[in-house]
């Protein structure tokens, strides 16, 4: 049974533009949801073509605005290694009730994140803590999770195949018994690595698939790096001088000379978690339940039935150095047009929410980097910084994402 809904587009997304062929967007947008007459665009996973992509070759070709891959990658790519990890990433049997894959979280067509939900749900609709990154470009940050918890992608994988709200799985050995009993996986682990499944190779495997996943050449990058002149129109051009100078974004999404990761891979407090620590719950919320159908639900039945949403204090929960509260992860900011919502907790669903929160100097907290305040911005600078922002989308994005649907999502029949 296929539980979930996927694709197809509503020509009222804003934030999602197509890119080539390809409409990179939630299935179901749920435009005009609050009216009565809504209707659907939704299509199911099998209505989906995807088309291989050459990914070694993709790894190898010159991405105009990207690093040398050499000096970041963690596995020496092999495309048989690749091939692994694609069909491992999008296999929902790694799940505990083989219902939930990786790719359920990160989602090709939506930027390799949830452009849904502020913060992903794992087997049997448990919470999690935080929204998912995008998967695109991973390879070049050299720390991984929101707090810098982790560096290496290979040993990355256990974390969400064996957390409880995640894949839910009870042990390691209990992911490498199924893979060890399945014919496919073990003739392809046997080519691959001339043994069966183990500890490693599966965290190698799935490393290999996503440093697979790079993507440069954005009209940025044309223009930038490229040096065309008209790749990016005046308003753009614009944006990028505010981004470089009144808006001083760049102090911590670094543009260097040769390429740009739009990060210092550094953490910084912005004060969006200290405002969500601070926050009091409103004592109702507005429920959207169908479409035209909304009620009011009190907080206290909501968390009489729900989890309790944990804390969140950022790099304190890795360090316990309370000067490091509510610090993240500076995120890249390439692919941002596709990869909303926004911050580690998806607060903002906008890139216009994004900027109000800079604009207006983030949210004052004793421990809020000076390199954050105000900024003053007029509402053409906005405008612009905007519109530079949504010039970062990689050109080979497409290609990344029908690959994605040409991958087997693993059903159990
Ligand atoms: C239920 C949703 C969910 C599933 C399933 C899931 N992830 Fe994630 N993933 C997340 C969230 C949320 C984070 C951020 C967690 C944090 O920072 O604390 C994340 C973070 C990551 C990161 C770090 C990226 C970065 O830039 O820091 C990688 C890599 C990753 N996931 C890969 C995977 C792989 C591989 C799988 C499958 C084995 C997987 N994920 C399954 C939700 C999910
Ligand atoms: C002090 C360093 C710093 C500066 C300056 C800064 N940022 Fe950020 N940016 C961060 C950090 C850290 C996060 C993640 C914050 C969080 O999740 O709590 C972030 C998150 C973002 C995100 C969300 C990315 C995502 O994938 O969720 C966007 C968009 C963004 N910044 C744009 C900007 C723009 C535009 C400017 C300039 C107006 C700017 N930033 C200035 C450090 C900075």
């Amino acid at each position: 049974m296929r539980i979930f809904w996927v694709l197809l587009f509503s020509s009222s997304i804003s934030t999602a533009e197509p890119v080539g062929d390809v409409r990179l967007a939630p299935g179901d947008f749920k435009g005009g949801y609050d009216k009565l007459d809504y209707e659907t665009d939704s299509l199911s996973l099998p209505a989906r073509t995807g088309i291989d992509a050459d990914l070694i070759g993709n790894i190898k070709s010159e991405h105009l605005g990207l690093p040398s891959f050499s000096a970041y990658q963690q596995e020496a790519p092999d495309a048989s290694a690749i091939a692994l990890g694609r069909k491992l990433f999008f296999d929902r049997r790694l799940s505990r009730n083989k219902t939930m894959s990786c790719a359920m979280c990160h989602i090709p067509e939506q930027g390799f994140t949830s452009n849904e939900l502020k913060r992903p749900i794992g087997v049997e609709g448990r919470n999690l803590k935080r929204n998912a990154p995008t998967l695109l470009n991973v390879v070049f940050n050299r720390r991984l999770f929101w707090d810098a918890r982790e560096s290496n992608l290979a040993q990355q994988v256990w974390s969400p195949l064996l957390a409880k709200n995640e894949m839910n799985n009870p042990s390691v050995g209990h992911v490498l018994e199924q893979l060890h009993s399945d014919e496919e996986y073990f003739d392809m682990f046997m080519n691959t690595f001339g043994e069966t499944a183990n500890i490693m190779n599966v965290g190698q495997a799935l490393a290999q698939y996503q440093q697979s996943l790079i993507g440069g050449g954005s009209r940025f990058d044309q223009w930038y790096f490229g040096r065309e002149k008209t790749a990016l129109n005046t308003l753009e051009q614009k944006g990028f001088a505010v981004f470089m100078g009144k808006g001083a974004c760049q102090s911590c999404h670094n543009i260097g000379d040769s390429y740009a990761l739009f990060t210092d891979h550094q953490l910084h407090n912005t004060g969006v978690g200290f405002e969500e620590s601070m926050r009091k719950d409103p004592k109702s919320i507005t429920v959207q339940l169908a479409p035209g159908i909304q009620a009011s639900v009190d907080q206290s039945l909501i968390r009489s039935v729900g989890e309790e949403k944990e804390n969140d204090l950022g790099l304190y929960e890795v360090s316990l150095n309370p000067m490091d509260r509510w610090t993240y992860r500076t995120p890249s900011l390439r692919n941002i047009a596709v990869t909303a919502p926004y911050m580690h907790n998806g607060e903002f669903s906008s890139l216009d929410e994004v900027i109000q929160f800079y604009n207006s100097g983030g949210a004052p907290n004793e421990l809020l980097s000076p390199l954050i305040r105000p900024l003053n911005l007029t509402n053409h600078e906005h405008l612009a910084l905007k519109e530079f922002l949504k010039s970062l989308t990689s050109n080979n994005l497409p290609e990344l994402v029908l690959d994605g649907f040409a991958a087997p999502v693993g059903d159990v029949l």
